[in-house]
Formats: structure tokens, C-alpha cells, sequence
């Protein structure tokens, strides 16, 4: 383990090296490729402020803390301020977009790590959540990894998943990944339960010779849940990285799409041709445009199910393995907490969401966070970061992205939207949940689950950038505003009290608001929405915790006829109005449902879990329709319980430690 694990950090130099030679982008994602599996090797030391020096223990737990910027005063936020709104979709709004914008993205190396814990029922809650806001969530296994990975039909040792160490030849190389269809089984497994949707990638490391399995049983055995194969990730840093040769250019990519096209119509064993993804370019050395411009869209329309882009706003190479630009977190917190933030990291990119739109694909951001190489502590794992990861992707949905995938690292990164905890304490700890989830979950409300959400960014308090406010429509009606506060302030000065303005039809006498909040942007964990939390580190089973607090805020008719209401937003925190009781049930119903399951672990106790774990949180709907009948593809209730059942066996047979599901009974 220590072997491997030194070997990692040399590799990664290398890498890191490499990737600095393109000094003005910050390192791309898969920096952080190999540290994310070990659990040790640069524990405590990766953090890069004299702050952290002391601390010892896994940077997803760390828990120093920066100190929040200062208030800006009246003079830099006004505190006062009308939005006019009207009931009609403005000029400007986004495209219809789904609640399940907001997913995940896992590296595929360190889903086995993140894996072992994927059944168990922590997960599947989380999941669980955002499913009964939107309906469905998104994740994607992939990253640099899969461009080598094999599919195997067994490994020597009986893992799903592993390091093939025998084929690194030199210290530089990434050791290929071997994997069995089990690994698909587990993924459809969970599809089982929630309605979870996959994307996968196809190994790109050698266009000659295509390893197209992943392919074939990925669509045999997750059928529709399968919804994009992601071809080339970041093929902007081939070069660099030392993967193709220095002049590999955007007609290279181009070209070598097409041979995966030509290989994958003489596969008869690949039943859909039209799932792929790309170009999935870092903002390297290619803008998309120059992918665009050499006709792939056109060329590749009917097996190009989206387009995709990843990117980081920075990194934290330096602290972490000591190349690079070295970035004080105290010094840059101030950047993720404000409104520019989320609008200078898409600004590059709007010229190809609107080009998307001319051909008719949905773009996504494939791979995004606070910042590769681990994230910062202090900013990353901060409620600083909730906002700034719900502003944002907010701001993606106003500008045309039909989704955003948050990168989940291992314990060694401090961005994680969650954090199992290591196989040998999952008897007595439980996870940790980070801002990033947060994040998500109040966006899954906020859009909700009719796929036919626009969204507008109200350039609010004369486009202020620490109170910014978004205003959702619903098949063309005002349903919700999103109302941001950015700055910390005990004392209650800045504070923001907003009149929302209605007028044309809407004319509620009182509007119902939840909060998303903590009394500071530093604070780590115990963030509260709508009064509930996960918690701190190790606290959570995946379901919000404490009762939910829906405030009631009463309007007024003012002389014009126009109606107000007048929502105060804490400062820091981020609030969502539900401007009609049906705005609010659709996301947030009253209805609570539960199914029993039992958890076993290897270890010598069978710890019985709360029959109730696999729970809604506290009054939400969904998950009634969802398990019970209408999963796509989904067995019957006997036999979804045989499978996971099964499951679980099979998993246990291959020695894996740590707790596993098993769902009893009926449901
Ligand atoms: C870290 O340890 C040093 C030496 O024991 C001590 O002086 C310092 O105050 C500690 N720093 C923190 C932040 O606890
Ligand atoms: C691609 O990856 C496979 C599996 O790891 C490996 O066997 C093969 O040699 C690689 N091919 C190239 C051209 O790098
Ligand atoms: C936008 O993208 C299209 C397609 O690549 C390109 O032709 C055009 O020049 C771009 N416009 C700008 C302003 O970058
Ligand atoms: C807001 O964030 C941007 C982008 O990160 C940063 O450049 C700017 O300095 C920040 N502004 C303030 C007032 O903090
Ligand atoms: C998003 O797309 C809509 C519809 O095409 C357009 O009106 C709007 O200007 C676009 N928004 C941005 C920020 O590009
Ligand atoms: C878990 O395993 C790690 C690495 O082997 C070890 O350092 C740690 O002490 C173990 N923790 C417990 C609680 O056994
Ligand atoms: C939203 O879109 C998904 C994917 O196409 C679909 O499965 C789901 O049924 C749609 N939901 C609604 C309410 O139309
Ligand atoms: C500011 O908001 C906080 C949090 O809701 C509240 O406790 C406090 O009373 C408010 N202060 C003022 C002056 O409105
Ligand atoms: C979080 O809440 C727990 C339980 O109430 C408490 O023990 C802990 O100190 C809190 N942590 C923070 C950072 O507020
Ligand atoms: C009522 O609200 C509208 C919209 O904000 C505003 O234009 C009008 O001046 C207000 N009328 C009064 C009497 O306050
Ligand atoms: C998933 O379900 C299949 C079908 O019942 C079963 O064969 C397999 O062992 C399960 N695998 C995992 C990893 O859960």
C-alpha cells in the first residue's frame, strides 16, 4: 500500500509537471486522479497554510477554518431593494431545464472506494433526496482512468474493480484499472432503488484498437438508465500529458471520433449508437470553438447525445504536491463569495451554449468544482462554497447548460459533496456531508421535476454582487425566486430586506421561504435548509435531520395594485420563495415514505439499521411513486428484493469490508 501509494506521488508530479507547462490553465482534474484512493498519503500536509500544519487527520475532515471577508458595508451592499416580477417568462430566460441539472461526478478509480460505500444506505438516501425534488439524479463514473480501464470477466482476486500494478512500466504511468460487469451490475443495482441515471466513457487510449465492452454490457445491463458515453476526457491535455503525440490537435480528435463511430457501427452488440459525448475539452489548449469549427457537431449529430465542457476555476497544486502557482485560501475566499465568480468561470462558454442550442444539443459541464488538485480547506469544504456551488450552477442553468456534474473525490480533497467513511470505520462513524450537497439539494427544489423550468438571473440590487436573485418559471408561470446573501454579518446590518414586486396574475396573499443558511461563511457542516441538517463530519445517514421550517411571509396589496412581499434574507445564507402553495408541494409535499431495510456489515456484528434509513427527509414526496411501481425497468418489489439481496452476496464473496445494504420485506 505504502509502495503504491509513494508510487502515486512521483506519478503525479510527473503529471502535475506536465500539466504545468500550460501555465495559464489551471491543472485539470486529473491531477487529482491518484490521491483520491489512498487514504494517507499526504494527510496534513497538503493544506499549504500554517493554519492546518498541526492537523493530521483526512483533509475531507479537516476542520480549519478561514475567517469571513468583512462586511462591505451599505456603501458595497445596499440592503434594500424591490424586485419587479411578472408572471410571464421574461426575454432572456434559459432553456427548459430539468431539476436533475445539478449531479455528480465520480472518478472512476475511486469508485471502488466511493463503491464500496454505494450500497449502503447513506448513499442511496442521498440520492434518495434529490430524487423526490427532481425526479431523477445524475452521475457520472468516468474521468482520466477510464481512458485505460478494461473490462475483464474476473479479476485474480474477485474485486469489481482494481489496479492492474503489473502493467505500469515506468513511474509515470496511471496503472491501468480492470473492472467486471459486477461493477455495471452495482450501478444498475442502485438504479434499482433510486432513480439514478449513468454516464460512462469509453477507453480512448488507443483509437486503433477500441475496448468497446464497457459499451456493449454498459447498455445491456443498464438499459435506459445508461444515458451518455463520454468519448475522450479532456483530449485538450493529450499532448501534454503525454498521451498523444505534441501536434494532436482538434482535426486529430475529430478524426479519431469518427474511427469510434465506424467501430462502434460494425459492433453488433451495441444497440444504441447515439449516446455519445464531446468534445469534453478543459479549456486547454483548444477553445470548444475550435472543436466546433471543424464540423464534429454536424458530422457526428445522430451519435452525439451532448456536448460537454469541464473546468475548474483554479487549483490547489501547489499546497498539495508543490508545482504550480501557490494560492493562499485566506487570501482567495473572497473570490468564490460573490456573483462574478460563477458568471467569469461560464463567461468563456457562452458563445457555445447558444451554439449548442443552434444544433440542438444539450451542453454540459461533465467535471467542475471549487478547484482541482483537492479544492482548498477553509473555502471548499466551507458554507461559503454552498452558495457560491448553488449560485453558480444556477448561473449555468440561466445561460444554457442543460447540466452540471460536481466532482467526488476520495478522503484527501476537500471539495467532496460527500464522504463515506473509511471502510475500517463504518461500524461507528457515518458520513459526512459537505456544502457541495447542499448545493445540489436546494436546486433540485428550485427547479423541480417538470423538466420545463426557465430561470433568469434578475441582475438584482442593481446587479450587486453579493445579493444576487434568480427568478424560476414553470411551463411559463413565476414559481420561485432565489434570493442570495453572500456577506457575513452577526450584527444583522446587512441583512437583506427584498420587496418582491408581483404583478400579471400573481397575486398570493402569503408566500412560503426556506432557508438555506449558517450563521457564517467559514462554518464547516451543520448548515441548515429549511431548519434541517446532515449534520457535521460523521454525523449523517444521508437524510436531513431536525424539524423543517417553512417560514410564512404574509403580502400586501400596495396602492397600484400591485402585490408585495417583503423577504428578509440573513446575512450569509441563500433563500427560496415559493410564491403559490403548489410551488412549494411539487418540490416539498407533505407526503412521507418509508421502507425497511437491514444493514449487514463483514465484520462480526450485524448492526440492524433503523427500519426507516432509506427514508424521505422529513415530509417530501416521491419516493412512494418512485419505488413502488414506476422506476423504468425496475422489477416488481420481490424481486428488486432478491437482487439487492443477491447483490450483497456477491459483494461479501469478494471480501469487501464495511457495511452493505440488504433491503427486506417489502415495500
Ligand atoms: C501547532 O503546533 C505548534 C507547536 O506545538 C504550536 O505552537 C501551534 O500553536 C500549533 N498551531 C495550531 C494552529 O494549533
Ligand atoms: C491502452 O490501454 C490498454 C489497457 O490498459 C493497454 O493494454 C494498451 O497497451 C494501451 N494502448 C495504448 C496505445 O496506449
Ligand atoms: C461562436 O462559435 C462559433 C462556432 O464555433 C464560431 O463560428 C464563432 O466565431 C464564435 N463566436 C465568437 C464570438 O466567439
Ligand atoms: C468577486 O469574485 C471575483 C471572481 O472570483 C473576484 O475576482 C472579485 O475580486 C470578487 N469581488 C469582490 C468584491 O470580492
Ligand atoms: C439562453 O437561451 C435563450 C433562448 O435561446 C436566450 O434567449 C438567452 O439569451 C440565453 N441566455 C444566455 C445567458 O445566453
Ligand atoms: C483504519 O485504517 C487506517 C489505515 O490502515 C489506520 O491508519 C487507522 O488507524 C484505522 N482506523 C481504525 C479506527 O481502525
Ligand atoms: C423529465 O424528463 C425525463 C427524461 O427525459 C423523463 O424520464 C421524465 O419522465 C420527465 N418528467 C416529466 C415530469 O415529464
Ligand atoms: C438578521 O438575521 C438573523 C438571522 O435570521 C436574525 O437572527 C437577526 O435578528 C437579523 N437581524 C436584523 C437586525 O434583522
Ligand atoms: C455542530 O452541531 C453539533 C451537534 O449539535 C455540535 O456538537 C458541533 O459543535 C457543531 N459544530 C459546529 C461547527 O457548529
Ligand atoms: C406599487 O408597486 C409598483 C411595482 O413596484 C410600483 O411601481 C408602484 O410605485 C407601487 N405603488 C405604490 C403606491 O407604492
Ligand atoms: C447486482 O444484481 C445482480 C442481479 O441480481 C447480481 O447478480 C449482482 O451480484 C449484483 N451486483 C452488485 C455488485 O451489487
Amino acid at each position: 500500500m505504502t509502495r503504491q501509494a509513494s508510487l502515486g506521488i512521483t506519478a503525479f508530479g510527473a503529471v502535475i509537471a506536465l500539466c504545468l507547462l500550460n501555465v495559464i490553465r489551471p491543472c485539470s482534474a486529473s491531477i487529482t486522479v491518484w490521491y483520491q484512493e489512498g487514504q494517507a498519503p499526504l494527510h496534513g500536509t497538503s493544506t499549504g497554510t500554517a493554519l492546518s500544519a498541526n492537523y493530521t487527520g483526512s483533509a475531507a475532515y479537516n476542520p480549519n477554518t478561514l475567517d469571513a471577508p468583512p462586511p462591505p458595508g451599505p456603501a458595497g451592499l445596499p440592503t434594500q431593494f424591490a424586485l419587479q416580477l411578472s408572471n410571464t417568462v421574461p426575454p432572456g430566460a434559459s432553456i427548459a431545464q430539468s431539476g436533475s441539472f445539478f449531479g455528480f461526478s465520480v472518478e472512476m478509480s475511486v469508485v471502488n472506494q466511493v463503491c464500496k460505500s454505494l450500497l449502503q444506505v447513506p448513499f442511496l438516501n442521498l440520492m434518495a433526496n434529490i430524487q423526490q425534488r427532481a425526479g431523477r439524479v445524475v452521475v457520472r463514473v468516468g474521468g482520466n482512468t477510464q481512458e485505460t480501464a478494461v473490462l475483464v470477466d474476473s479479476t485474480p482476486d474477485g474485486r469489481i474493480l482494481e489496479k492492474d500494478l503489473s502493467r505500469i512500466s515506468n513511474p509515470t504511468q496511471t496503472p491501468p484499472l480492470i473492472f467486471t460487469p459486477e461493477l455495471l451490475w452495482m450501478l444498475r443495482n442502485i438504479s434499482s432503488l433510486v432513480n439514478v441515471r449513468w454516464h460512462l466513457g469509453i477507453p480512448f487510449n488507443d483509437t486503433s484498437n477500441f475496448r468497446l465492452g464497457i459499451a456493449e454490457q454498459g447498455q445491456q445491463i443498464l438499459g435506459d438508465y445508461l444515458i451518455g458515453l463520454q468519448v475522450g476526457n479532456e483530449p485538450d491535455l493529450y499532448a501534454a500529458h503525454g498521451h498523444r503525440p505534441m501536434s494532436y490537435g482538434p482535426y486529430d480528435y475529430f478524426g479519431e471520433f469518427g474511427d469510434l463511430v465506424e467501430a462502434m457501427a460494425g459492433d453488433e452488440h451495441v444497440s444504441n449508437r447515439g449516446l455519445l459525448i464531446g468534445p469534453n475539452v478543459n479549456t486547454g489548449d483548444w477553445t470548444p470553438e475550435m472543436v466546433w469549427n471543424t464540423g464534429f457537431v454536424d458530422s457526428y449529430s445522430s451519435n452525439l447525445a451532448y456536448l460537454a465542457v469541464e473546468h475548474y476555476p483554479t487549483d490547489n497544486c501547489f499546497a498539495q504536491y508543490g508545482v504550480g502557482t501557490p494560492r493562499d485560501p485566506q487570501t482567495i475566499f473572497p473570490d468564490f463569495l460573490n456573483h462574478t465568480a460563477g458568471q467569469m468561470i461560464i463567461a468563456p462558454y457562452l458563445n457555445s451554449t447558444a451554439y449548442a442550442q443552434t444544433k440542438g444539443k444539450p451542453l454540459l459541464m461533465f467535471e467542475t468544482n471549487t478547484a482541482s488538485c483537492g479544492g482548498f480547506v477553509g473555502i471548499s469544504d466551507s458554507f461559503g462554497a454552498a452558495l457560491w456551488g448553488l449560485d453558480y450552477a444556477m448561473q449555468m442553468a440561466y445561460s444554457n447548460f442543460s447540466g452540471a456534474l460536481f466532482h467526488v473525490g476520495g478522503q484527501n480533497v476537500y471539495y467532496n459533496p460527500f464522504t463515506p467513511p473509511s471502510t475500517n470505520q463504518s461500524t461507528f462513524r457515518k458520513w459526512t456531508i459537505g456544502p457541495i450537497y447542499y448545493s445540489a439539494l436546494v436546486m433540485a427544489e428550485a427547479i423541480g421535476p417538470s423538466n420545463n423550468t426557465q430561470v433568469i438571473d434578475l441582475a438584482a440590487n442593481n446587479n450587486n454582487v453579493f445579493s444576487p436573485a434568480y427568478a424560476i418559471y414553470e411551463s411559463g408561470n413565476l414559481m420561485r425566486v432565489l434570493l442570495f446573501n453572500y456577506v457575513t454579518d452577526s450584527s444583522g446590518a446587512s441583512n437583506l430586506s427584498i420587496d418582491l414586486t408581483l404583478s400579471g396574475g400573481q397575486n398570493p396573499r402569503q408566500v412560503q421561504v426556506k432557508y438555506l443558511q449558517a450563521p457564517s461563511v467559514s462554518q464547516k457542516g451543520n448548515f441548515t435548509w429549511g431548519g434541517q441538517t446532515f449534520g457535521a463530519n460523521f454525523e449523517s445517514d444521508g437524510r436531513l435531520s431536525g424539524t423543517e421550517d417553512i417560514q410564512t411571509v404574509s403580502c400586501s396589496v400596495n396602492g397600484s395594485g400591485s402585490t408585495v412581499c417583503t423577504i428578509s434574507v440573513p446575512a450569509p445564507a441563500a433563500a427560496l420563495v415559493f410564491l403559490s402553495s403548489s410551488a412549494l408541494t411539487e418540490t416539498a409535499g407533505s407526503e412521507s415514505h418509508t421502507f425497511p431495510t437491514t444493514a449487514e456489515t463483514r465484520t462480526h456484528n450485524t448492526v440492524t439499521v433503523d427500519p426507516s434509513l432509506l427514508a424521505t427527509s422529513n415530509g417530501h414526496t416521491g419516493m412512494g411513486k418512485r419505488l413502488g411501481s414506476t422506476s423504468v425497468g425496475s422489477a416488481n418489489a420481490a424481486e428488486t428484493g432478491a437482487l439487492t439481496r443477491s447483490s450483497v452476496g456477491a459483494m461479501l464473496a469478494g471480501a469487501l469490508v464495511g457495511s452493505m445494504l440488504v433491503v427486506g420485506g417489502t415495500w
